[in-house]
């Protein structure tokens, strides 16, 4: 069955049918390549080939072609699918993978198989003419209280990026572990990224540099931008626990695998804080080519208003000084902010703690409200994974919702995007993972790149049930939400 050219997650900007054309992929089809193309013409014959079993040469002479055109942004591109063939263009590589995922998605479902399937891989004709809305598109995953190894990284990269995802916020530190190796303070991953640590003590493991190095790697290959994030003054005890000088009477606490949060603080006052958070902040802005680095910020409980501000304000300095913008939850904005910082909003409530008085000067701000993009809330209070303090968060409610008036003084103008989290308090594998992902990451996902006049639950709820399918041809868990249609 060929698609309907709109047919797509997240909704095209504009969408141009032509009835009378279509295009066919077979044995004999060819990708050009013309030259900064490369890389991208090379990913979409790997996307294509296992299930067309088809040879798809790339070279300079094909049916399907794609180009630049400067006169397009990073991320816009021009789907031209015509009898003839299939042009894909756009302002950079950025875009053509874009194109590619689009493309993707107006094939039959079986594309998305490993293995070569007997199907007409019919496109439908027309032309597509896209572009985002917001620049941030992001998921998060907490890699602190359940580790994800390399490879289920990579496998959730994949997943996401087919919706265009393109930041992934690494949670690498918490009071349940340390994920990420840090050279100057190596006990924090030999003691806390061990064995017993994660909640339940059931999600061991770290990255090494090269581990990590290998996911901005694999994540740049398909343009999602790696944010880290080292969480504190607060959500800090894997850290005391691996040295005990970070704590106010230098005493080591107890290791901690419950899911408690604002019990633990570094100490504003102390030298050795400092001198700790510089050695971190500089190693993991060093292995990272992306213009952020998260400091969390979040939840400090256990450290006073005024112990909060001066921490912050010395720490702030730090990431700019190692040449990347800081993000912080938006506790953090309770701080006067360097211009470059991000808030990132997660408040239940519409009240502020800071973010629109940040917004007024010109900071931006991320858009995570928990009761609608915190992946790790129950779909319905029947959901086996997942917390609900946020509330239950069905698929309708995390599509029903704009970023842009969710918090007075927030608008358009102050949004660097959406993303949504995903804490792993109750997750144990991939799975897990994915199973809380889809179908809600793609209710977000067309809220960052769609033009809001273009939202429309029914059309959504209709375009995410052919995604049942998809998800089934690559083995990628979903919730079968009752809310969805899906096929039979
Ligand atoms: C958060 O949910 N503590 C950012």
């Amino acid at each position: 069955m060929t698609r309907e050219l709109g047919d797509v997650i997240p909704a095209p900007g504009e969408v141009r049918p032509d009835a009378a054309a279509f295009f066919t992929l077979d044995a004999g089809t060819a990708i050009s390549a013309a030259p900064g193309t490369e890389h991208v013409a090379a990913y979409l014959a790997d996307v294509l080939r296992p299930a067309t079993g088809f040879d798809l040469p790339v070279g300079d002479n094909g049916a399907i072609t794609l180009s630049l055109d400067a006169g397009l942004a990073a991320e816009a591109y021009r789907l031209e699918i015509a009898t003839g063939g299939v042009r894909l263009t756009a302002g950079a590589s950025a875009g053509l993978f874009n194109a590619v995922q689009t493309l993707r998605q107006l094939l039959p479902a079986e594309i998305y198989t490993g293995t070569p399937q007997q199907v007409a891989w019919t496109l439908p004709g027309g032309t597509i003419v896209d572009a985002p809305r917001f620049g941030y598109r992001g998921a998060m995953l907490d890699v602190a209280r359940h580790f994800f190894t390399v490879a289920e990284v990579k496998a959730f990269i994949d997943a996401i990026v087919q919706f265009k995802i393109n930041h992934l916020h690494l949670h690498l530190t918490d009071d349940q572990g340390w994920r990420i190796e840090i050279d100057a303070w190596p006990k924090l991953t030999a003691i806390s990224g061990g064995d017993g640590t994660g909640v339940d003590g059931v999600g061991p493991g770290f990255y090494t540099k090269a581990d990590y190095t290998e996911i901005v790697e694999y994540a740049a290959a398909r343009f999602v931008t790696i944010v880290p994030e080292i969480d504190m003054p607060g959500h800090v005890n894997a850290a005391q626990v691996a040295y005990p000088e970070l704590t106010a009477d230098g005493v080591a606490p107890p290791q901690r695998t419950d899911v408690e949060v604002g019990y633990s603080s570094l100490v504003a006052g102390k030298d050795e804080t400092y001198a700790f958070v510089a050695d971190v902040l500089r190693e993991v802005a060093a292995l990272t080519p992306g213009p952020y680095v998260h400091i969390g910020g979040d939840e400090a409980q256990a450290t006073t208003a005024e112990d909060y501000r001066t921490f912050i304000e010395r720490v702030l300095p730090l990431v700019t000084a190692y040449g990347k913008s800081p993000i912080g939850w938006h506790e953090m904005a309770t701080v006067d902010l360097p211009p470059s910082a991000v808030t990132q909003y997660w408040r239940i409530e519409a009240a502020d703690d800071g973010t629109a008085r940040a917004a007024a000067t010109g900071g931006k701000v991320l858009m995570s409200p928990a009761d609608r993009t915190y992946l790790d809330m129950k779909y319905t209070e029947d959901s086996p994974l997942g917390l609900d303090w946020a509330g239950v968060l069905g698929v309708e409610k995390a599509y029903g919702w704009d970023p842009a008036e969710r918090l007075p003084g927030v608008g358009e103008e102050s949004l660097l995007g959406v993303e949504a989290p995903l804490w792993s308090e109750t997750l144990r594998s991939l799975d897990d993972v994915l199973t809380m992902t889809f179908p809600r990451l793609p209710a977000i996902a067309e809220i960052g790149w769609s033009p809001r006049e273009t939202r429309d639950w029914e059309s959504f709820r209709r375009r995410l049930a052919a995604f049942g399918p998809r998800w089934q041809h690559q083995s990628v868990a979903y919730h079968p939400s009752p809310e969805i249609a899906w096929p039979t």
